[in-house]
């Protein structure tokens, strides 16, 4: 999923550009260009495969100086990262140029009909259709605005787009459809960005485009109005979070600090949400859909990725502690399965960046349905928290690293929250185990913080299985999606084959894999399904397979089994995932830097898929 940035007022736009493209570039980062124009009717484009710093390092400052200017950072989707595929794309007449994030997915049949016309085609992506289309009508309006709309409804698909004309020199036009864009609103100075993270150091105050708007942005300001035609008004808001968020802070990767700040992160969460003295749970934001929750036929939880892990985990918390059944999904699957939704049903959407395709698809298919869409959702202002019926915010704040991290115990974080607010409300949850829940969650933070001053400890271990070439994690009951979160960590970073498994499961197959090249990491805390794991590991050994446990820090039975303890402070059953997932974040990102892999772009992804 692309990024893209533009700048229209009194400066130059290029530094201001290149700076918002390396506060994109966790959205794609297989290559970066530009685009300026300087009042004259020359558009300057500098493009190449690869990272934004190294088209910093070849561009030449002195002739790319415009205060009018586009950028985009690429993550491929249609033609190879080439430097001819990067973005962005000029039409056949080089008059028109653009910068794309999303899919046109009728671009083949309208390739074919310019072709007709006599349309000559220099890269393999769908964006230069786009651009020749625009073309195609400019020809016969001449009107660049005019031309843009009549383009846009010819398209189908994503699209946040941001172009300009040579014959035009004086304005940016952008549009939306799936993909998120935004307008900064600066001192007679625009912004455009894919999210607040590029703009945030120049303005807070933004505006947020809806599906099927576009906007013409001059030195004067915006006018925006519907491809349609429809003018609209709409209000700035206001970003919440600060620069200093979106820094590494002092630390080597933005992974590790986001690692390393879940005890904030997690008091974020649950701040003025819980009264420790009562025990009592207040989401304000689900206020008005409490009732439906209680009354609820089933939960429907929904997302994908890390957020489907920590759906996972809701499942086991809600269904033991509510006891309302909960169906999780995989939002690419649900959304095409036809699922048989009914209208008191609650559907509960968890994302991240709140702009995942097909998250966000899942969402409107559940509406289609008359259920009760919920969010859990970190990034302020994005799709799916505009689009849901209610809501929770996780705030664990901006998150940079690619690999999710702390978004996933904040998800944790409100799913428990909403369990306790269930199971009192249902009455199956006296108000003094609420109390003494309260008195765990207090303590919990610093029990964070000891993880984080063990991580040399972690690190130790993982630098023992850098040049592993499998890995196999095993859990039980509300570990076992815990064992999944830990192998999809080491995947994305390290590049290493990693798979999850319900620990009881591995003897109907995965089990042949065990040799004494397979380590396998057992999530064993003192649980109720202790002795069962215990049972799991020695079929593990009598196999010679390399034992890792997650496991307390007063049991010392582990030892006998374990070749290497990653130790956790004991913890209640509801807030026990929470704790056992941080030292498998540790063990994927210290094996990943130890394998040179870079930790916070890892290759082929990004950080949020906002095409299908
Ligand atoms: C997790 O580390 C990955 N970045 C990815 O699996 C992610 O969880 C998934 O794409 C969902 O993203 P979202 O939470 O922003 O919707």
């Amino acid at each position: 999923m692309c990024g893209i940035i533009g700048y229209i007022g009194k400066k130059n736009s290029l530094p201001i550009i290149i700076e918002g493209l390396k506060r994109l570039e966790y959205r794609g980062y297989d290559s970066a260009g530009v685009c300026v124009i300087n009042g004259d009717k020359i558009i300057r484009q500098y493009k190449r495969a690869g990272k934004v710093n190294d088209m910093e390092k070849n561009i030449n400052v002195d002739v790319f100086n415009g205060n009018i200017g586009i950028g985009h950072t690429r993550w491929a989707t249609h033609g190879e990262p080439t430097d001819i595929n990067a973005h962005p794309h000029f039409d056949m007449d080089n008059k028109i140029v653009i910068v794309h994030n999303g899919i046109i997915e009728n671009y083949k049949v309208i390739k074919d009909k310019l072709a007709e016309d006599g349309y000559v085609f220099r890269t393999d992506t769908d964006t230069e259709i786009l651009a020749d289309l625009i073309n195609y009508h400019y020809r016969r309006t001449k009107d660049f605005s005019l031309a843009v709309r009549l383009a846009l409804i010819d398209v189908e698909g994503t699209y946040g787009i941001a172009c300009l004309c040579a014959d035009e020199p004086d304005k940016i036009i952008v549009a939306r459809n799936g993909s998120p864009l935004l307008i900064g609103v600066g001192n007679e100075e625009t912004y455009i960005a894919s999210d607040a993270a590029a703009v945030i150091n120049h303005t807070k105050n933004v505006v947020y485009l809806e599906d099927g708007e576009m906007a013409v942005i001059t030195e004067k300001g915006f006018h925006l109005k519907t491809i349609e035609d429809k003018e609209i008004f709409r209000n700035v808001e206001v970003l919440d979070f600060f620069m200093g968020e979106i820094e590494k802070g002092g630390y080597e990767h933005f992974m590790l600090k986001e690692i390393c700040e879940q005890a904030d992160s997690i008091q974020n969460t649950y701040r003025g949400r819980i009264n420790f003295e009562t025990g009592i749970v207040k989401l304000g934001g689900l206020e008005s859909v409490f009732d439906k929750m209680l009354n609820a036929k089933r939960f429907i939880i929904t997302a994908c990725g890390t957020a489907w892990h920590a759906a996972l985990v809701g499942e086991y918390l809600i269904e033991q502690f509510c006891r309302i059944p909960v169906e999780v999904e995989y939002a690419s699957e649900f959304r095409y399965r036809t699922p048989i939704i009914h209208k008191d049903d609650v559907v509960i959407l968890i994302s991240q960046s709140g702009e995942t395709a097909d998250t966000l698809a899942a969402l409107r298919e559940a509406k289609k349905h008359g259920a009760t869409t919920i969010g859990i959702v970190n990034v302020i202002g994005s799709t799916i928290a505009r689009e849901v019926e209610a809501g929770t915010y996780i705030h664990a704040g901006p998150e940079i690293g690619v690999a999710s991290t702390k978004a996933f115990t904040s998800q944790v974080m409100s799913l428990s929250l909403i369990t306790l607010m269930l199971a009192y409300e249902k009455s199956i949850m006296k108000q003094s185990t609420l109390v003494n829940v309260a008195k765990s969650l207090k303590l919990l933070p610093e029990k964070i913080n000891k993880i984080v001053e063990r991580k040399n400890e972690y690190k130790e271990i993982a630098l023992k299985f850098k040049d592993a070439r499998n890995f196999l994690y095993l859990g039980r009951g509300v570990n076992f999606p815990i064992a999944l979160e830990g192998a999809l960590k080491l995947k994305e970073i390290s590049y290493i084959h990693a798979e999850g498994y319900p620990a009881a499961e591995m003897k109907h197959g995965p089990i042949a894999l065990i040799d004494e090249n397979m380590p396998v990491v057992f999530i064993a805390p003192k649980d109720k399904a202790y002795d069962k794991i215990i049972s799991n590991i020695e079929e593990v050994r009598a196999r010679k397979g390399k034992i890792i446990t997650i496991a307390n820090e007063d049991d010392t039975n582990i030892n006998n089994y374990s070749d290497y303890v990653l130790r956790v402070p004991n913890e209640t059953s509801l807030f026990a995932p929470i704790l056992n997932v941080i030292p498998l974040q540790f063990l994927s990102y210290y094996i990943a830097v130890a394998r040179n892999c870079d930790v916070d772009q890892p290759r082929n992804l990004a950080k949020s898929v906002t095409v299908e």
